[in-house]
């Protein structure tokens, strides 16, 4: 009889063990995913995101007169520097650290090609229409 206690307390024991396991795990998956979306998907169709060391949306398409929010997720500083021999009316902006922005208006139309400075194999585009 006690032994028949001790069988049925154990496997009341691993139960327990394994409901929580089985609750725990999905929540624990769900934060992660929430939170990778947010910082992966920009806030606006006028936001880019630069995180792991690439701008994202990359191309970005607006309309004339949008102004542009770039926000910096990395820890390293970076900026947005047109390309040379892109249209009149690109960007070319200071370095900005982990959590700042960076704002441009374009106020013409055109595709433009830009990249940060410090890193050149950072590469993103704007697309302008008028
Ligand atoms: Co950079």
């Amino acid at each position: 009889m006690k032994n028949v206690l001790i069988a049925i307390i154990a496997i009341g024991v691993v139960a327990m063990g394994l409901v929580s396991l089985l609750r725990v795990q999905p929540v624990g998956i769900d934060t992660k995913q929430s939170k990778q979306t947010n910082m992966a998907r920009p806030a606006d169709n006028n936001s880019v995101v630069i995180q792991n060391y690439a701008f994202s949306p990359n191309p970005l398409k607006v309309k004339k007169g949008t102004t542009v929010t770039w926000t910096n997720n990395d820890i390293a500083k970076h900026n947005v520097v047109v390309d040379d021999g892109q249209p009149a009316g690109g960007p070319s902006g200071p370095l900005f650290g982990k959590n700042e922005t960076y704002q441009f208006t374009f106020a013409n139309a055109g595709t433009f090609n830009y990249h940060c400075s410090p890193h050149p194999y950072m590469k993103g585009v704007v697309e302008v229409t008028e």
